[in-house]
């Protein structure tokens, strides 16, 4: 399938992105049932129906310019968003290979590489880049390797260190993350960046998380959705720019809940990194409004009944505690119970 971009939209400011119906169809929906509660729903990356988002290891979707644009913009702003510490090298060079790969293989019309030995050919035709290198050798690209393939891939990504059983957060390229930060979290282990989520702890659920990605295989990654709210289709809620997002929980109304609330579903990848047995996490965001969500039959409905039974430290967690009750009787009109 032929992927074909938008034109450029605004993650900010304008706020002037947009889902295509063909979008919305395949829109990572994450509720299977009219509840939510943590748990550890982790399943093998297997690849499911052409066209739905769970095609490839990394899905390139109508918004890839955009989103590529909008990260260029907050690197300029914040350098600080990417981070590899000397001994993530060669992770980093496993994420370049491993990204190169598949995305040559999975979207031949817009990415090529041929490799001769260490000599390496990357062409990314979408964003015009041509670029010969040595592998393993970052003084033969323009900037760092991590740096260089995660401006052209959609989604944030941590490189976990893995160590004494545990894994650490020693590198990634972290540009719209859902209220955390890279820089805040860098160097700390599984159980320490996990620690601000309600209930999970106590329920064991980073305990056996944490069992089940320290035994990924090479070739065998698993993959999991996560979900929140954000108001406006900003990616880039960080805490770092929280000054800036906020206070914008602030501003819903029954008037403009279906234009400003978005749903915000994180699809989830986790590979094993052969050479430095790192870690890849990445986390491919999808924004989708009220209004188009609940253009999708029955969405509206299942949304309605998760939000209004989720349990408060949860729904707080999620920052939605200021206008829930908004959206939940917006919502309700969609329910058929209601
Ligand atoms: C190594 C892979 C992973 C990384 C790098 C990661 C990272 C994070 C981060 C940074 C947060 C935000 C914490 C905060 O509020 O500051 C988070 C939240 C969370 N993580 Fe993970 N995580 C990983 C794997 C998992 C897995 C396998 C599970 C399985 C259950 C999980 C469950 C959760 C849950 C339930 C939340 C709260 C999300 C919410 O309610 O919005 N994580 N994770």
């Amino acid at each position: 399938m032929t992927v074909q971009f938008s034109p450029l939209e605004s993650y900010r400011d304008t706020f002037s992105f947009r889902n295509s119906a063909f979008a919305i169809e395949r829109f990572p929906f994450p509720f299977i049932e009219d509840s939510y509660m943590y748990s550890v729903n982790i399943e093998p990356a297997r690849a499911k129906e052409s066209g739905s988002v769970y095609q490839h290891w990394f899905d390139i979707d109508e918004h890839y310019r955009s989103e590529m644009a909008e990260r260029a913009l907050v690197l300029d702003k914040d350098p600080s968003r990417y981070l590899v510490m000397p001994h993530m090298q060669e992770a980093a060079w496993d994420a370049l290979q491993m990204f190169m790969e598949h995305l040559s293989a999975d979207y031949p019309q817009w990415f090529e590489l041929s490799c001769n030995g260490d000599r390496w050919h990357w062409r990314n035709k979408a964003l015009d880049i041509d670029q010969v290198f040595s592998f393993g050798d970052a003084s033969t690209l323009p900037c760092e390797p991590l740096e260089f393939i995660t401006r052209q891939v959609q989604g944030d990504i941590a490189l976990l260190d893995q160590r004494d059983g545990d894994l650490f957060m020693d590198a990634g390229m972290v540009t719209n993350p859902a209220d955390w930060s890279l820089a805040f979290d860098a160097g700390m282990s599984f159980k320490q960046w996990h620690s601000p989520v309600p209930m999970a702890n106590q329920m064991g659920i980073f305990e056996r998380a944490l069992k089940h990605l320290l035994n990924i295989q090479v070739d065998q990654p698993v993959r999991r959705l996560n979900w929140t709210l954000t108001i406006n289709p900003r990616l880039d809620s960080s805490s770092e720019t929280f000054h800036e997002w906020g206070a914008e929980r602030g501003s819903v109304t029954a008037d403009n809940v279906g234009q400003l609330v978005h749903l915000r579903v994180e699809l989830q990848f986790m590979a094993r990194l052969p050479r430095s047995n790192g870690l890849m996490f990445s986390i491919r965001t999808y924004l989708i409004s009220m209004n188009e969500l609940v253009s999708h039959p029955g969405w509206g409905c299942r949304l309605h009944r998760v939000l209004r039974d989720l349990p408060d430290p949860i729904a707080d967690y999620k920052g939605m505690t200021r206008y829930r009750q908004t959206l939940v009787e917006w919502l309700s009109r969609f329910d058929t119970q209601s």
